[in-house]
């Protein structure tokens, strides 16, 4: 797939060198601070990649249970060097998360503006089903008007967003500007759903 491709930090992260780090590091300090998990929580990291954010949250806070998700066994395989311990999933369309274990929290960085909203929603019901009650998903979006001339990029409307988050079993929906990597794309959000 073309995914297997990409699997180098410039592919799936394509910003400068010395901006990795620094990005790497507010993401994932937005991530632990809105999910705010316990010791031994299991944690899904949907489109997780070569595992940038699942080594950035385990040298954060070790004692978590880390569970990447990513249609690549090319990106899996990077992973897998990356914080070895890792639970790593495999899905090809989105579909094959049904395998998940129960969550306490999942996040999904720099993901979905490459997928289709058919994808997308399977996606989102499964995390849906998997968070136990009360349990927050944490979610990184590309804003912009319907674009579907590139079959990488798709981009959403916040309103576009709020109803695949509503139509898939989420029922409380927060937006929180993402500032960190508007210098170089148009806008990102967060959405915080549960
Ligand atoms: C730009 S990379 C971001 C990787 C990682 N989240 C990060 O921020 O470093 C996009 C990732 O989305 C994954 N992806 C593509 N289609 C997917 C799908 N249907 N379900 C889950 N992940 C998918 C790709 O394999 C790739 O690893």
């Amino acid at each position: 797939m073309w995914w297997d491709t990409q699997a180098t930090p410039q592919g799936v992260f394509g910003v400068p060198e010395d901006d990795y780090q620094l990005f790497t590091d507010r993401q994932t300090e937005f991530i632990l601070d809105t999910l705010e998990p316990w010791k031994n929580d299991r944690i899904g990291d949907i489109g997780c990649g070569i595992g940038r954010l699942l080594a950035a949250m385990r040298s954060r806070q070790s004692d978590l249970q880390l569970v990447g998700v990513d249609p690549s066994p090319r990106m899996l395989a990077q992973a897998a060097l990356v914080a070895p311990p890792l639970t790593l999933i495999r899905n090809e369309d989105g579909r094959e998360i049904h395998g998940m274990p129960r969550l306490n929290g999942a996040y999904s960085v720099l993901t979905f503006q490459h997928v289709v909203d058919s994808t997308v929603a399977l996606i989102l019901s499964d995390v849906a089903e998997a968070l136990w009650i009360r349990s927050k998903f944490v979610a990184q979006w590309l804003i912009g008007a319907p674009d579907n001339t590139g079959p990488m990029s798709y981009p959403r409307t916040l309103e576009q967003i709020e109803s695949l988050l509503f139509t898939t079993g989420f029922s409380d929906v927060e937006f929180v500007p993402d500032w960190n990597v508007t210098r170089y794309s148009e806008e990102w959000v967060w959405t915080v759903a549960r």
